[in-house]
């Protein structure tokens, strides 16, 4: 597996500027959302892959999702759950700093929902290297997405 300790020292030096990022896309965020609403049901359960500070964690927790929220970056976790709690919706998000290329540190729970949006979280993972990508089979109940 490649060392991606780049990406979160990347993220962990300066986390203001992803806090702010969907702020200055909000056309991404829009777009994003509007699928979120199509695509993901009420009530679903969800493995949010690359959190960062919670720009839709937080959205989502307040449709009433339980959410794994996993990241790389200790600093934005932080960020993220201090939203949630700001919010008062931190009981629905359990908070998981890892690399979720290895999904071994979560216990062996299905997903109805996995997310896993933005551009970087997308670029760590290599579709050409089996095994990289999360198995869907071993993260999603029968049915998921
Ligand atoms: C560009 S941000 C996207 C954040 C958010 N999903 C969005 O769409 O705005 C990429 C995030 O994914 C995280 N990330 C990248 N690769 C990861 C990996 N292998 N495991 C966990 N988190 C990862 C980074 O730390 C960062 O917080």
């Amino acid at each position: 597996m490649d060392d991606i300790s780049d990406i979160a020292f990347y993220y962990d030096t300066d986390p203001a500027s992803e806090e702010d990022r969907l702020a200055r896309h909000q056309l991404e965020f829009d777009l994003t959302w509007r699928l979120i609403e199509r695509f993901v049901p009420e009530g679903a359960t969800i493995l949010e892959i690359g959190c960062a500070a919670g720009a839709y964690t937080l959205p989502l927790a307040r449709r009433g999702h339980r959410i794994v929220a996993v990241d790389l970056s200790s600093q934005l976790l932080a960020r993220c759950r201090d939203r949630l709690v700001s919010a008062g919706l931190a009981q629905q998000v359990r908070f998981v700093l890892a690399d979720a290329r290895d999904l071994d540190s979560l216990e062996q729970t299905l997903y109805d929902v996995v997310l896993l949006m933005g551009p970087s979280t997308i670029s760590s993972f290599d579709p050409t290297e089996n095994g990289h990508w999360p198995r869907r089979s071993s993260i999603c109940v029968q049915g998921g997405s």
